[in-house]
């Protein structure tokens, strides 16, 4: 029989894993917002949009579900956890530097060892331009050398261990979302941070991988919560907070708890400046 543990329960005595890679969209900011609206007891926990895996990390849950379409992010989580000394190890043979970052990034992941590719990716995420990932069309990493005034850090042993200790818990999906959610069970927790909806018509999609993230996918994803709902799975999904996402949602005719949370410490008391920094947060459950 499983015995699901409450979030106390479970993080009495840990030390807190940070995420190994910046990710855009990130959710490190707003974990102070985020834990307490997690349900205090669940299953199963998963999170099929994972990135960074900010949540995943804080909550440390006992049995996770991690996907993500971005193929090596999830090769990366895979190498820490299989051999995560050999990963540190690749890791010592990077240096922030403008021609070493060329060199690594013109290397086929192919030709590397799953330790090897993990620390280019790792190295080409903290030394690149604000941590973006973007390929060109053939798949090939493109993005330029970051300049920072100091050395960025490229891991810490303890928190990298701590993370590989933790992963050894989790399957590991790279595939689309609707993959990773064919493994909900009722009593599961899901946590959705699907790429946002763009703040204007005009404004770009944020784009992750290859494939871009659009309205009929957006859709398609409030459809899946709903399905999710009726099977009695608790769902808890981040969005940007336009009027389009609220109607989206209340529209879907089901019972759903939306607030507002604000990566904002101090809050704006001018609502036009605010755009951009308070999100929504939907739970079908109290
Ligand atoms: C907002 S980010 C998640 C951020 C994450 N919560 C964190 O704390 O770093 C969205 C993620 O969804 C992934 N993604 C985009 N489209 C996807 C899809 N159709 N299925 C699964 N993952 C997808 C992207 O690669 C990206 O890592």
């Amino acid at each position: 029989m499983v015995v699901a543990t409450s979030i106390a329960e479970r993080q009495q005595g840990r030390r807190v894993v940070q995420p190994f890679v910046k990710w855009a969209g990130g959710k490190s900011q707003l974990l102070g917002q985020l834990l307490p609206l997690c349900p205090p007891r669940f299953g199963c926990y998963l999170e099929p949009f994972v990135g960074g895996g900010a949540l995943y990390f804080a909550l440390q849950p006992e049995r996770a579900v991690l996907g993500d379409l971005n193929a090596e992010l999830i090769d990366t989580y895979r190498a820490i956890r299989e051999d995560v000394e050999a990963v540190m190890a690749a890791l010592e043979r990077h240096r922030y530097d403008r021609e070493h970052y060329y060199a690594v990034r013109a290397l086929p992941p192919a030709s590397l060892s799953a330790a090897e590719r993990a620390a280019r990716f790792i190295f080409l995420n903290k030394t690149g331009y604000n941590g973006l990932y973007r390929v060109n069309r053939r798949g090939a990493f493109n993005v330029p050398f970051g300049r920072y005034r100091r050395p960025p850090r490229l891991y810490d042993a303890e928190n990298l261990r701590a993370a590989a200790r933790l992963l050894a818990r989790a399957e590991l999906v790279a595939a689309p979302y609707q993959q990773t959610l064919q493994a909900a069970r009722p009593g599961d927790f899901v946590y959705l941070d699907p790429p946002y909806q763009p703040l204007t018509a005009s404004a770009n999609f944020t784009r992750y991988t290859s494939a871009g993230f659009g309205p009929a996918d957006q859709e398609q994803l409030a459809e899946e919560v709903k399905r999710l709902t009726q099977r009695g799975v608790l769902v808890l999904l981040s969005n940007s907070d336009t009027p389009v996402v609220r109607a989206r949602y209340r529209e879907l005719g089901i019972p759903l708890d939306i607030r507002v949370v604000s990566a904002n410490r101090r809050i704006n008391s001018d609502s036009a400046r605010r755009t951009g920094v308070t999100e929504l947060v939907i739970r079908n459950y109290q």
